[in-house]
């Protein structure tokens, strides 16, 4: 009896000790900040570093979130000490549409899975994909002859759509590719919209919205099945990512992969390799029409560039173009949070985050600390020239996220980037139209709310 007692009064004791970073006290968000919650999520993260310092702590209905914007802290938890947090269970919901992948997977399933995938990603791969990207940004450059006005997110997001369906199946896909791209909108888009809901029906329970959500995943899931046992059939010979899902033994237990687990990585890499790199490009594409000079300077590195022809290898005389894609990230950051959860009580920064809380990692709020960037909010691509980049702590620049569970197709989508955007702004110049209603809308990824509507001038 008397040891259950100190037991209990030693546990009251370890919790009186947790020093939670400081934050807004109470079970709810105080108004100030949830009003946020659904309108701007990333304006109440930047608020809550703001008002409170670098380990920001607080309770979302009884669920401790903290919000962490030092760079050496952000670094001890994404890599340091990762082996201490799985992806909170935010993911929970990408799990509907991506299974086990390798965005939504953990611990040594997780580890196999990027073991196999690893080299897919290689430079030789990414050097054929890179003639993909070239074909398809022809095809849309010749669409802008008859057009005089296009949405540019909505091209972009059509772009990098095909060219990772093409990176995956090579010409397997044909008229599949519109289906699946639509049941995968639909379904992201719910998906998004539930982990924006708290209170919510599981999807066994047959609402409309989740039927209308079944029913997408069930189209997607049976068309890339339909693409698995064709492959499996014709024996693979392609070169594609689907061969290397195929047929890569994983080289410490000599397995291959399922078909089931193949068809989650597919759908990881149709989702995770399109909707990111196009919002990338789409904000790229509307910062340039605001700063014409930063795209005349693009232009005149592109044009010797374009002289002996655009290819894989003109990608290394295409330094400038390329860091106007990372600070266009840096300002609109494509995956805007990360989140982990601690398995074991960790001390961050100083004060504890306890097991199954939160951590947040918020990419918006780092990339305009002004702690760490010179006008944060100003759109200045020589940040990123070697010479200014020396110095700068590798984890106060985020888009790609960062240790091991850094995103494996970024060499992937900073080539497709700067072949995309070197083409177009070789040929034409777009500027925003006076009717563009641009805003953000930061769900998981940032997309442009209303579309970026504008014109084309050839050149
Ligand atoms: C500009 C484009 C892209 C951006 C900004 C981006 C961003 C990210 C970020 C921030 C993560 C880490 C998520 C976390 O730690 O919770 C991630 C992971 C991932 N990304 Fe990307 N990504 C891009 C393009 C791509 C492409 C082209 C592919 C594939 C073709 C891809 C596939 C993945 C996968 C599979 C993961 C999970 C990796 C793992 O956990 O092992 N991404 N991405």
């Amino acid at each position: 009896m008397i040891e259950r007692i100190e037991a209990m009064l030693f546990s009251v004791y370890m919790t009186a000790q947790k020093k939670y970073g400081p934050g807004p006290s109470g079970f709810f968000l105080p108004s100030k900040y949830s009003q946020y919650f659904k309108k701007d999520p990333m304006e109440l993260f930047m608020r809550i570093n703001n008002d409170y310092g670098p380990v920001a702590s607080f309770s979302f209905f009884g669920i401790r979130i903290t919000s962490i914007t030092n760079p050496a802290d952000i670094k001890y938890v994404l890599q340091e000490n990762s082996s201490n947090y799985t992806k909170s269970i935010t993911y929970n919901e990408l799990k509907h549409i991506l299974g086990q992948g390798l965005l939504t997977s953990e611990g040594s399933f997780w580890k196999r899975q990027r073991r196999i995938s690893q080299p897919a990603f290689k430079k030789s791969m990414i050097e054929g994909f890179s003639t993909i990207v070239l074909e398809e940004v022809d095809k849309v450059l010749k669409s802008y002859q008859n057009k005089s006005i296009t949405d540019i997110s909505e091209d972009m997001m059509k772009i990098t759509f095909i060219v990772v369906g093409k990176a995956l199946f090579q010409k397997d896909l044909g008229e599949r590719a519109e289906l699946i791209s639509k049941a995968l909108d639909t379904s992201l888009e719910l998906v998004l919209s539930r982990m924006q809901t708290i209170f919510k029906f599981p999807l066994s329970f047959p609402t409309p919205t989740n039927s209308k959500l079944n029913h997408a995943i069930q189209v997607m899931k049976s068309m890339v099945d339909e693409l698995i046992l064709e492959r499996r059939k014709s024996g693979g010979g392609q070169g594609d990512l689907m061969d290397f899902l195929m047929f890569t033994k994983d080289e410490e237990t000599g397995e291959t992969m399922t078909d089931s687990q193949i068809r989650d990585e597919v759908l990881t890499f149709l989702l995770a390799g399109h909707e990111t790199t196009s919002n990338a490009l789409a904000w790229t594409f509307y910062l340039l029409s605001l700063h014409p000079d930063i795209r005349t300077k693009v232009r005149e590195e592109v044009y010797p560039v374009m002289r002996t022809g655009l290819n894989y290898s003109s990608l290394e005389n295409l330094p400038y173009t390329k860091n106007v894609i990372q600070e266009a990230m840096r300002l609109y950051p494509p995956i805007w949070i990360i989140e982990r959860t601690p398995i074991k009580d960790d001390e961050v920064g100083g004060f504890t985050v306890p097991a199954k809380s939160i951590v947040s990692v918020c990419i918006n709020s780092i990339h305009k600390n002004k702690d760490y960037w010179i006008n944060p909010e100003g759109f200045d691509p020589e940040r990123f020239n070697p010479e200014n980049s020396s110095g700068r702590h590798g984890f106060s620049y985020l888009p790609f996220g960062g240790g091991p569970r850094i995103c494996i197709g970024n060499h992937f989508a900073m080539m497709e980037a700067t072949l995309i955007l070197a083409s177009i702004v070789h040929n034409y110049d777009l500027n925003l139209t006076s009717l563009a209603n641009v805003a953000k809308n930061p769900l998981v990824t940032l997309r442009p709310k209303n579309g970026i509507e504008m014109s084309l001038h050839k050149i």
